[in-house]
């Protein structure tokens, strides 16, 4: 039997409701962040739980999130961190960080997360610099698809031996795949070429690439 786009759709479905069960902060959470003007554009809660458990491989002392939105993505990461664990998100628009910085405090993990508001290269050389080497046990890349070169770039030196960097549409987003020569090809080859690192690719929603930097 061949995969079909009416196979591939309902698989989608399938995977969030086996594993995409949510508690009612995070249920209700998109609804009221697309309420409040924000775009619903947020990993699945299939996703989430992937990052949450990624994470919590890692020693989940620092985590780094770059594109924080309502703060969905942020929660899981959070949830997967060790108990002293700490998670800096990065963002842009200040009215997701404010809606974002809400939330966090919601799901009592305020002193937990730190908004950085500001575009992610302009912040990243200074919190490298701040934070030093190696600092980081897990890095979600989320913000602009087409700085995700730069983004590895800023975020590798940070990045300990033995973190994860994951990656959200790296096959694509709504605006165009990459099969239609759009999306992340390059970071893709890079990270994948890359020999600090191994990687691979899950086709979980738009692709998500999972490196772990291995020295
Ligand atoms: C796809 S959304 C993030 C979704 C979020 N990670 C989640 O799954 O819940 C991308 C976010 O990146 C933010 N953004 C856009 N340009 C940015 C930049 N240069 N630096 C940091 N954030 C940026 C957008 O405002 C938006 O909130």
């Amino acid at each position: 039997m061949e995969m079909t786009p009416e196979r591939w759709a309902f698989l989608g479905r399938y995977a969030r409701e086996v594993f995409g069960t949510e508690d009612e902060q995070m249920e209700g959470l998109m609804d009221r962040a697309v309420a409040a003007g924000l775009p619903r554009i947020a990993v699945s809660a299939d996703v989430g739980r992937l990052l949450k458990i990624l994470v919590s491989l890692t020693p989940g002392r620092l985590a780094l999130e770059l594109g924080t939105l309502a703060g969905y993505s942020g929660i899981w990461i959070a949830r997967g961190l060790a108990t002293d664990g700490k998670l800096l998100t990065i963002e842009y628009e200040d009215r997701h960080a404010d809606f974002a910085e809400s939330e966090f405090a919601d799901a009592g993990l305020g002193d937990k997360v730190e908004v950085v508001r500001g575009a992610a290269l302009e912040v990243l050389p200074e919190m490298g610099d701040r934070l030093g080497p190696e600092s980081v046990d897990f890095v979600f890349i989320d913000a602009v698809k087409s700085e995700y070169v730069d983004y590895f770039a800023a975020v590798k030196p940070m990045l300990a031996v033995g973190g994860l960097l994951v990656a959200d549409n790296v096959y694509g987003t709504g605006q165009g795949w990459i099969d239609e020569g759009y999306g992340t090809d390059e970071f893709n080859r890079l990270v994948g070429a890359d020999p600090d690192f191994e990687a691979t690719v899950t086709p979980m929603r738009e692709g998500i690439l999972i490196a772990r930097r291995i020295r």
